[in-house]
């Protein structure tokens, strides 16, 4: 045997290979299923076990030197061969898989986590399948709040105690009522909605959440707070206005708008005339929700805000419809190609 593949080196050195085809074929007859590789394979499991270990180098060698003949002819370039008889080029490289993209919502979700994390919030999260305390209770929800309503609250049939989480401010709790302030933090997460899915909505959503409770904190810190953050993310020229608004776990509240413009037709149409934008709810932790959590409310106060995920990514690239984020449609994913 040994002879024999010393034999058939030389022949597959001094073999004339003129095109792809050529090549096409002489891979097949050595490495193809049933190739004259597998042949040699067999007869080499059957040599005298003292023998195998100079065979097995000899064979390492011919199969390496078939790959190098194979590879020499069809790594040329097309003009010097490799046109097939029908005139396709057999030689060029196939399609490749294209490059995936980042979700226009995780680049904007890092993007703003960036942004509070170098204001030095640190990020947390909580689980999506909560109870009753976490996301309406423990948040001050009166027992009649509409918002706990069978219309708006995905509850697990087993067991009524146990819902899907409809805002991020579930983990302001869980947070509270682990930790002892100060803490600053950043949570982003999914949350769940009964709602009917349409350009505007969706069952399944993605909020974030800031949490800051120390000494001393005021409101004048949460409006400072959220102008810098309005600034990073947005542009440095950016406007924001405070609106009183009211949610069960805050007191005072408020929604925050940025200043758009009212300069072009679509200016009007998404700011509905006024030019404002509203890009979140915030307000400074109700007392309440503090003591719940056991916190002592004369020592301690804090503001907390939370933000639609989506909604300030529609913002940002001008997409129309919500819906196009969970589609999976690579064409209007690639137009993200290269953000991070
Ligand atoms: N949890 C509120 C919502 O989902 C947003 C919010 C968070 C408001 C924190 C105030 C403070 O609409």
């Amino acid at each position: 045997m040994r002879d024999q593949l010393i034999a058939l080196l030389a022949e597959v050195s001094t073999l004339d290979l003129p095109d792809a085809e050529a090549a096409e074929a002489f891979r097949i007859a050595w490495l193809g299923r049933k190739g004259r590789m597998k042949d040699l394979m067999v007869a080499f499991k059957e040599a005298p076990n003292e023998e195998k270990r100079e065979l097995g180098k000899l064979l390492n060698e011919l199969k390496g030197s078939i790959e190098e003949r194979i590879e020499s002819v069809t790594s040329q370039g097309p003009g010097q061969s490799g046109s097939g008889s029908s005139g396709e080029d057999l030689t060029r490289p196939a399609g490749g898989l294209g490059i995936g993209t980042h979700h226009p919502l995780s680049v904007v979700r890092r993007e703003i986590i960036g942004i509070f994390e170098r204001m030095g919030f640190v990020v947390s999260e909580g689980p999506e399948i909560e109870d009753d305390w976490h996301v309406f209770s423990g948040l001050n929800f009166p027992e009649e709040h509409p918002a706990r309503d069978m219309q708006d609250t995905f509850f697990v049939d087993r067991n009524p105690d146990l819902l899907l989480r409809t805002h991020t401010s579930s983990v302001q709790v869980r947070e509270m009522e682990q930790h002892e302030p100060p803490m600053r933090l950043i949570m982003p997460g999914r949350v769940f909605r009964n709602e009917a899915v349409s350009s505007r909505a969706h069952c399944m959503f993605h909020q974030i959440e800031g949490l800051y409770i120390d000494e001393g904190v005021s409101f004048a810190d949460l409006k400072q707070t959220l102008l810098l953050f309005a600034q990073e993310f947005f542009g440095p020229e950016t406007r924001i206005r405070l609106r009183p608004s009211y949610f069960p776990f805050t007191e005072p509240s408020a929604e925050v708008d940025v200043y758009w413009g009212l300069e072009t037709e679509v200016d009007k149409r998404i700011t509905k005339g006024t030019g404002w934008l509203e890009i979140l709810g915030c307000g400074m932790v109700d007392p309440n929700v503090l003591e719940a959590a056991g916190i002592d409310s004369r020592k301690y106060s804090g503001y907390a805000f939370g933000m639609g995920v989506e909604r300030i990514t529609m913002l940002r690239y001008q997409i129309g419809d919500l819906r196009a984020f969970f589609e999976n449609d690579a064409r209007f994913l690639d137009q993200f190609k290269g953000q991070y």
